[in-house]
């Protein structure tokens, strides 16, 4: 463990309030509450109503204001917002700045990064490096999506699986033996045609073309992606269990991305840890992208205890995945 590193000491969150069930979606495509709990898990999502709120920046206010009730923090000593997310209310300016605007992190530089549903592990090695660097003392990581909003809800590949939500966490800086220790973060860019949202972007601008070609929403080739999720997620957990001398037994906490449960249930057996050590609440809130292993974390956060080794992993677009290991704080 380095001497100077990041240790997270609060986290926060917020799922917008309207329930998507699986009855409303078996009215859209050809699909069945049966289907989708026994091949992904997932029984209800939470989707951003426009009555509701806009654009990601509206769950991050949300979710960053959870976090100062519950760990009362001054605003104005935020050095650093970053903010992973792949559905930002702009292409710009950063969600990161529009959310500390509201919520009185006046003094910190704020950005964007993209890296689809592993954005809160990349996002926590950035931040873990800006605190080592010893520099920075208090950084908020922030994550989440608002998938609907790039979701085809024509397509049944797809429209079952994403939802929208976000968690955010402090992060301080400790010469303490818990927090950040360890990760391994990958990219593969070379397969974009399996998982991908084309339309909006430099190389295909917004045109009435792009949208009459649904460009704008995700697609995925689900098989692909399920198979390389699994041996990613598997494959960087077991170098990080491995390079760490960690045991199964000391492993307090797996947190695996919520993309499908089966997923979930191969990383986990793969793994060899006892299911009950895993967080999963896939069940109610899906795919929110960036936003689901802070999500987990806040769920699950009275019961952490001060130096739980904690695995957290991810795979997404990109492709993007990596495994990395904390060590909790509080
Ligand atoms: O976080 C981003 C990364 N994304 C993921 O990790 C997603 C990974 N992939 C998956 O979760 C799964 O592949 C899906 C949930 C997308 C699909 O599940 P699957 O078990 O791989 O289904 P499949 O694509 O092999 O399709 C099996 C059958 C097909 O019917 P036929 O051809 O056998 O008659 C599909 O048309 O299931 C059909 N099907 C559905 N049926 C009812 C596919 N989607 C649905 C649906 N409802 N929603």
């Amino acid at each position: 463990m380095n001497q100077v590193h990041a240790v997270i000491t609060g986290v926060g969150a917020y799922v917008p309030q309207y329930r998507l069930s699986n009855d409303e979606l078996s009215n859209m495509v050809e699909t069945s509450d049966e289907w989708i709990v026994k091949r992904i898990g997932i029984k209800e999502r939470r989707v951003l109503k426009p009555e509701e709120g806009c654009g990601v920046s509206y769950l991050a206010v949300k979710a960053i204001e959870d976090l100062q009730q519950k760990h009362p923090f001054d605003p104005a000593e935020i050095e650093v917002v970053v903010f992973a997310t792949s559905t930002p209310d702009y292409s710009l300016p950063s969600s990161a700045a529009l959310t500390a605007a509201q919520t009185g992190m006046t003094n910190a530089f704020c950005f964007d990064m993209e890296a689809a549903c592993s954005g809160f592990i990349y996002a926590l090695d950035v931040a873990n490096g800006f605190i080592a660097s010893g520099k920075y003392k208090k950084v908020i990581v922030l994550a989440g999506d608002v998938l609907s909003t790039v979701t085809d809800y024509t397509d049944r590949n797809t429209c079952p699986i994403f939802a929208d939500g976000c968690g955010c966490v402090l992060l301080e800086v400790t010469e303490e033996e818990v927090g950040f220790v360890d990760s391994i973060l990958c990219s593969d860019g070379s397969s974009p045609e399996n998982l991908h949202l084309y339309g909006g972007g430099s190389a295909n601008p917004a045109t009435h073309e792009t949208v009459d070609q649904r460009l704008h929403y995700i697609w995925q080739d689900g098989k692909v992606v399920f198979k390389r999720a699994v041996s990613s997620m598997v494959d960087t957990c077991e170098q990080i269990v491995k390079r760490n001398n960690l045991t199964v037994e000391q492993i307090d906490w797996v947190v695996p991305h919520q993309a499908n449960m089966r997923i979930i249930d191969a990383v986990v057996n793969y793994l060899g840890v006892p299911p009950e050590k895993a967080m999963i609440n896939i069940e109610k809130y899906g795919n929110t992208s960036a936003g689901t292993i802070p999500i987990c974390l806040w769920e699950w956060e009275s019961k952490l205890k001060k130096g739980d080794n904690i695995l957290l992993t991810a795979f997404g677009a990109g492709f993007t995945w990596g495994a990395t290991y904390i060590k909790w704080g509080y």
